[in-house]
């Protein structure tokens, strides 16, 4: 006897599950059931067929979803979501031409909600994280990484993480965390980067000790860090058991991506500048390339990252939101699937792979997320939409009907008529 079983699924999405990211070529397949059934137990799933044998299965509960799509639920590799305060005044600063870097240098930027975030108090940032992890939810979304960065100090770094880990206690949304100390350098170490690198250094073994943070990350960029305050700083997370990841040539080529390569990240972020030699490495590695158009879209640039090189090289490619209060500011990972068919060029089946099973590998889920096998925990998404292909392509909405963490369902669309 089945728990709940869904029939009547129009397509049944089934992202491939191997045992490494799914590189190039190998993305373009996504393996489909039209007319699909999938039963769940115990929370897992339990069994996947035909709807017409499906339906003779015996169950507690049935659910006929109509012709619906059903795909695994959405995994964001990359996120910012804790954060005080919020930026709307910059978009002015942007309209006038002021360049993002520009307004990080003279102090507003990261280190304006740097500012908001050590002024809230960890209730404060509790409620207000709460509220866009519910949205994130709300799109599809069933695993989620989020990063601290917001504190540039012992205290507020660890008050971020510490949010985090209470909100993974309260949510089913499985919450991968962090520490992106070394996201800007603060007013109080101006000048004197290697000095606040060996601050965030030395919070590592706490962070470890109390299983605050399962990554690293940095942000490697002119007037940021250095490749080689970059590698030093990996590698010192790496000695401690953290898994690697890396802001790589976002703005400019900086060698970011070479350097992700060659201490072998989990992840190297952004990209938009990474260099031709950087996506060949890429392509021989098992580095994810997390791609964020959103943010390109948001910080108004022409050039988006060479996605459609990237997968001919035979690079893995995965999409994120990045959701954060300057760079790019939605939660709606929906939204970054049309722009990675209208700015990426990406095909539909190359974007499914690439918020799914792939976005799983970047954050070191893939045993637990991104696909839907018999036995994976029953984290789907029921959309209302007629085929996969329809979800790029009508953007900007949420296309949710409902989501379902292991077999509960956890949210449905507000109103029916
Ligand atoms: O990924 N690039 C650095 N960090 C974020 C932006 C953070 C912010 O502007 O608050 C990013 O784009
Ligand atoms: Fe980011």
């Amino acid at each position: 006897m089945y728990d709940l079983l869904l029939f009547n699924i129009g397509q049944l999405l089934l992202p491939a599950s191997t045992s490494r990211p799914l590189k190039g070529e190998e993305m373009k397949h996504l393996q489909v059931i039209e007319k699909a059934a999938m039963a769940v137990k115990d929370g897992k799933v339990a069994w996947i067929g035909q709807s017409e044998e499906g339906e003779k299965l015996e169950a507690i509960s049935y659910l006929d979803v109509q012709g619906k799509v059903v795909s695994p639920g959405l995994v964001d590799p990359h996120t910012h979501f804790v954060f005080g305060g919020s930026r709307e005044n910059e978009l002015a600063l942007k309209q006038a031409g002021v360049p993002y870097l520009d307004i990080l240098a003279s102090g507003g930027g990261i280190l304006s909600t740097v500012q908001s975030t050590r002024n809230s108090t960890e209730e404060e940032l509790f409620l207000k994280s709460s509220f866009h992890l519910e949205r994130i939810i709300s799109y599809g979304v069933t695993t989620v990484e989020g990063k601290s960065g917001y504190g540039l100090d012992r205290e507020t770094e660890l008050k971020q993480l510490k949010v985090m880990k209470k909100l993974q206690e309260k949510y089913p949304i499985r919450i991968v965390s962090t520490f992106l100390g070394p996201h800007a350098v603060p007013p109080e170490f101006k000048g004197k980067s290697d000095l606040f690198l060996e601050e965030m250094i030395s919070m590592l073994e706490e962070i470890k000790e109390h299983s605050l943070a399962d990554y690293v990350d940095i942000f490697c960029e002119t007037g940021v860090f250095t490749v080689e305050q970059s590698k030093a700083f990996l590698e010192a997370g790496k000695k401690l058991g953290f898994g690697m990841k890396i802001h790589a040539d976002e703005i400019d080529s900086l060698g970011g991506t070479e350097l992700a390569v060659k201490v072998r990240a989990t992840s190297a972020d952004h990209l938009v500048a990474a260099s031709e030699e950087g996506i060949k490495q890429l392509g021989k590695s098992d580095t994810v390339a997390v791609l964020l158009p959103g943010t390109t879209f948001y910080l108004g640039k022409e050039q988006y990252a060479k996605a459609r090189k990237m997968i001919d090289t035979g690079v893995a490619v995965a999409l994120a939101t990045d959701f954060n209060p300057g760079s790019c500011v939605t939660e709606n990972l929906q939204m970054i699937m049309s722009l990675a068919a209208l700015k990426l060029n990406m095909s539909a089946e190359e974007i499914w792979n690439a918020v799914t099973v792939n976005a799983a590998f970047a954050i070191g889920k893939e045993d637990v997320a991104g696909t839907l096998t018999t036995g994976a925990q029953a984290d789907f998404v029921v959309w209302e939409i007629p085929n996969y292909q329809y979800l790029p392509y009508h953007f900007g909405v949420n296309h949710v009907h409902s989501v379902y963490i292991a077999g509960e369902k956890v949210r449905r669309k507000k109103y029916e008529l």
